[in-house]
């Protein structure tokens, strides 16, 4: 097994014991950071940025040069698979994610193929590879894609969208077309997380940050089930470490139960979970990830450290928690209020984990 000096995050998602509790921060690296914004203006797109392996390492190793962060996630994004269909994305101020060609049709459908992760998708491959040999085994890099059902919503929307209408009418009168739509995203999306662990991710997150528009029925049809087929089909070991598959679903707390059950080994929670309840309900099987409100990094830093405390109070003693927000860090918060936050977790967790030597001996191999 290959030494990490800190494998904090590994071990929390697993669900065993650590000395404090892991923290890292959803976007991490992005706009909220100057040396962000410089490179992504010398790169001269959000696309050229992502599409440059090392431009793609450096903005991914900044956010760990200012703060104590207990994992690296690879700088990217969930719509490289339909970018690498040919579907032509480009991010606009102010607008967000947009798409040259939609995918509204059968034929349309028809033109989609797998993406060969190590071709059309390389470029995500040779950050990754790059990202490990910088990061020098110091904390583990994340791996990360959208659930089939998320891209599907960029890919049939154009982009961002408000009532889902197109994808939604897609759903109700067309369902057989959905479906193989869905299909063919869960082999690229299974294709592409393998083709990361084997370029060095560590650890992996699938975001479904739209499957709470979908009834609850038709969330385990259209969401769910896809995400499940990922992770049945995923490498389990690399490095001949397990690789812990985290599954996060904006608005997904009144599944919980449902989503314990999809074969992940962590849920990452919104903030409008308490996580109390969550690790209640499900804290058996799944460790939990989260959830503190992005809109506290707006504080002062004792209201920072004070709603910190809560979550780890809430989550109380005992492993199986990664501390991180609740969804995306704001691009306006101040950098310094991240250090509050990241020293504040590492500080106070403490006193919610046994600081018992004998813990060292239960250990990631199978
Ligand atoms: O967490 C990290 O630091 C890794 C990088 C990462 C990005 N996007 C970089 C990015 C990750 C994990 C994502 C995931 C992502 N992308 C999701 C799922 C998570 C979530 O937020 O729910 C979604 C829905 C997307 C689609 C997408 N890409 C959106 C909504 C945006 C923001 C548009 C905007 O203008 O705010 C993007 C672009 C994007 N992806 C940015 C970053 C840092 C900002 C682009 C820029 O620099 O201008």
């Amino acid at each position: 097994m290959v030494e990490l000096a800190n494998d904090r995050v590994l071990r929390a998602l697993l669900s065993l014991p650590v000395d404090k509790t892991p923290i890292w921060i959803m976007r991490q690296a992005g706009r909220y950071l100057p040396e962000y914004r410089k490179v992504r203006q010398q790169a001269g797109s959000f696309m050229k940025l992502c599409k440059t392996p090392e431009l793609a390492c450096e903005v991914t190793l900044q956010p760990l040069a200012r703060f104590d962060l207990d994992a690296a996630i690879i700088f990217s994004d969930i719509l490289t698979i339909p970018d690498a269909m040919g579907l032509e994305l480009s991010i606009v101020e102010g607008k967000g994610p947009v798409f040259a060609n939609t995918v509204r049709d059968e034929a349309a459908v028809n033109k989609l193929f797998v993406p060969d992760p190590e071709t059309e998708l390389k470029y995500v491959c040779d950050a990754i590879r790059l990202c490990r040999q910088e990061l020098n085994n110091k904390v583990p890099l994340i791996g990360f894609s959208g659930s089939p059902w998320t891209i599907a919503t960029y890919m049939v929307e154009g982009g961002t969208s408000k009532h889902f209408s197109t994808i939604k009418s897609m759903l109700y009168r067309s369902p057989e077309l959905l479906h193989r739509l869905l299909d063919i995203l869960t082999q690229s999306v299974t294709a592409y997380l393998n083709a990361q662990i084997a370029a060095g991710a560590q650890a992996i997150m699938i975001f479904d940050t739209w499957g709470s528009v979908l009834t609850a029925e038709y969330f385990r049809i259209f969401s769910l089930a896809y995400i499940q087929t990922i992770i049945e089909n995923l490498t389990k070991m690399a490095e001949k470490r397990r690789v812990p598959v985290v599954v996060f679903i904006k608005g997904g707390g009144r599944w919980m139960e449902w989503i314990a059950d999809c074969g992940c080994d962590a849920i990452g929670l919104d903030w409008t979970v308490q996580i109390a309840k969550a690790k209640r309900m499900v804290g058996e099987r799944v460790a939990l990830q989260g959830n503190l409100d992005p809109a506290v990094l707006y504080a002062e830093p004792e209201v920072i450290r004070q709603e910190a405390e809560k979550i780890l109070e809430s989550y109380g003693e005992g492993p199986g928690h990664v501390f991180n927000l609740g969804h995306g860090i704001l691009p306006d918060v101040p950098p310094e209020n991240v250090k509050v936050l990241v020293d504040a977790v590492h500080e106070l967790s403490e006193n919610y984990h046994q600081q018992d030597e004998d813990d060292d001996e239960e250990t990631l191999e199978e």
